[in-house]
């Protein structure tokens, strides 16, 4: 397969960025998104050029740090993937891919296609921890009746690989999405109720601090969600949010 890439390079964080065409033959449909830029970084190895900048670890789906904005899309076309596990045969012969890192004002760019997502962890630090007695007679687990439908969502939410596809694919950055489903995996547990207060109160503020925009319920971070992280979640952060404050 033959492509015509025009990726995005920026030197760093100050400096402006441009798209920049790079030709590529020779890409097998069975390859992934990640390998087909491995292919075009050796190549400009080889020709002594600057490689291109992409994050990832794990390219499987599970870490969140192949965050890509291709054609317009954060993890391209496909849906319920990341941009490690989208192949190419996704794509055409002749077809130009437009690669971009994701836009948020609270995501910057580090270099060429990797953004700084730690505004994420503070978010997340910010939730705290759940308090479990761990000395003495420590209450089994199991010993504690929880609905299935409950274990389910909260383990749909804790799905969430924290990638930032929802931000990149709302108009305003919204992180409600990531947010919600990091509250709603402990909201939806009896573990996770003694600190739910306190815990919506301070993620929401964090999230605020961080400058991510608010949702205005379009529904296409749900879209984009390679974990399909419902916008349910984003309702039941409100009404969270709501009992904290009557409550405080
Ligand atoms: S590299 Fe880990 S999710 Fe893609």
């Amino acid at each position: 397969m033959k492509l015509n890439l025009k990726i995005w390079r920026q030197k760093d964080a100050k400096t402006k960025g441009k798209l920049v065409d790079y030709p590529i033959d020779g890409i097998d449909g069975d390859m992934s998104f990640l390998e087909m830029l491995d292919v075009l970084n050796e190549e400009l190895n080889n020709k002594g050029e600057e490689p291109v900048e992409f994050d990832h670890d794990c390219r499987e789906g599970i870490c969140g740090a192949c965050s890509l904005q291709i054609n317009g899309e954060p993890h391209g076309p496909d849906r319920l993937t990341t941009t490690c596990q989208l192949h190419m045969r996704k794509f055409s012969d002749g077809d130009t891919i437009y690669i971009e890192p994701f836009r948020a004002t609270a995501f910057p760019v580090i270099k060429d296609l990797i953004v700084d997502r730690s505004s994420f962890d503070r978010i997340q630090q910010a939730g705290g921890f759940i308090s479990v007695n761990t000395s003495g007679n420590t209450v089994d687990a199991n010993a504690i009746p929880i609905p299935k439908e409950n274990a389910d969502l909260s383990m749909d939410n804790a799905t969430c690989i924290g990638c930032g596809a929802c931000v990149a694919a709302c108009k305003n950055a919204s992180a409600m999405l990531f947010t919600s489903a990091k509250i709603s995996q402990f909201a939806l547990l009896p573990q996770g109720r003694v600190e739910a207060a306190e815990r919506v109160e301070n993620m929401v503020r964090q999230m605020d601090l961080e400058g991510f925009g608010n949702c205005t319920n379009t529904g296409a971070c749900e879209v984009e969600c390679p974990k399909g992280i419902s916008l349910e979640s984003i309702a039941r952060m409100n009404r969270e949010y709501m009992s904290a404050a009557t409550e405080g």
